[in-house]
């Protein structure tokens, strides 16, 4: 436990908690949090409300519920894209609201991966050089060997070969798994996927479901799926639903749906 912040590092000291342990805090913990936004009228829009979640290594979380309730909002906050109107956050133990928008977008660049419903992926680059993108911005050591883990990711999804292919001429499925590979590259600790099956078809979307579970598993990461597929949500071991900005826990699949 760090108790005295030292002197050396980035300048970033200001990050550490005293009295939090990173190795035994949730990765992240949402209490009470809440979005809102104020439309052009002036009325306010509470898009979620009073959520509370935690997530640790290695578990595999599923949010269920319908267009509108709140599920991206909340994908954003957990990825550091957005803060919270109100509540607690923290990051591997760091309050998410004492960070600056630099150190912010680095904690997120480090450790978290996005997978996308629609891939997402740079039309004129190819796998290769999709896979590789997060690198460039990563340590001087993953600038350099770029190409060699960007193969090593393409060999992992089971597209080495397509290394050179640009996405219009990937199939859906594969073009996923390219997603997959550039989410993954820097080995982030959380792993999110907004509806990552809902522009595949249902075998594909199982194939790609085992693909991103092997891979958080092997690397020891978390998965959040955000879905309203209740095929994807059954695989997860945790679930939640989200309903007009309440996410609620369901212990049971049937929970979920309705
Ligand atoms: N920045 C914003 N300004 C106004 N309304 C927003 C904003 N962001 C989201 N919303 C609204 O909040 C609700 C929830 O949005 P979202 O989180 O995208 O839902 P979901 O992903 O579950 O479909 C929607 O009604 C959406 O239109
Ligand atoms: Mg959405």
């Amino acid at each position: 436990m760090t108790i005295f912040p030292s002197d050396e590092g980035d300048g970033d000291n200001s990050d550490v908690v005293p009295g939090v342990d990173p190795a035994t805090a949730p990765l992240v913990d949402l209490q009470n949090v809440t979005r809102t936004v104020i439309l052009p009228d002036d009325e306010e829009l509470h898009i979620l409300r009073g959520v509370d979640l935690q997530v640790r290594v290695g578990d595999h979380t599923a949010i269920v519920g319908r267009s509108g309730c709140g599920k991206s909002t909340l994908l954003n906050i957990l990825g550091l894209l957005d803060v919270p109107s109100s509540g607690h956050m923290s990051f591997e133990g760091t309050p998410v609201a004492k960070l600056g928008n630099n150190a912010r977008a680095r904690l997120r660049g480090s450790s978290i991966g996005f997978v996308f419903q629609q891939f997402n992926l740079l039309p004129g680059r190819t796998a290769l050089e999709n896979v590789v993108t997060p690198l460039m911005y990563g340590t001087a050591r993953e600038f350099w060997r770029r190409n060699q883990i960007g193969m090593d990711m393409l060999d992992r999804v089971g597209l080495s070969a397509r290394a050179g292919t640009q996405p219009h001429m990937l199939s859906g499925g594969e073009q996923q798994r390219v997603a997959i590979a550039r989410a993954l590259v820097r080995r982030p600790r959380l792993i999110l996927a907004d509806e990552p099956t809902g522009a595949l078809d249902v075998d594909t979307g199982q194939a790609v479901m085992d693909l991103l579970d092997a891979i958080a598993t092997e690397s020891g990461a978390a998965l959040v799926t955000i879905t309203h597929d209740l095929n994807v949500a059954a695989r997860a071991r945790s679930r939640y639903r989200l309903d007009a900005g309440v996410l609620t826990p369901a212990a049971a699949l049937a929970e979920v749906g309705a």
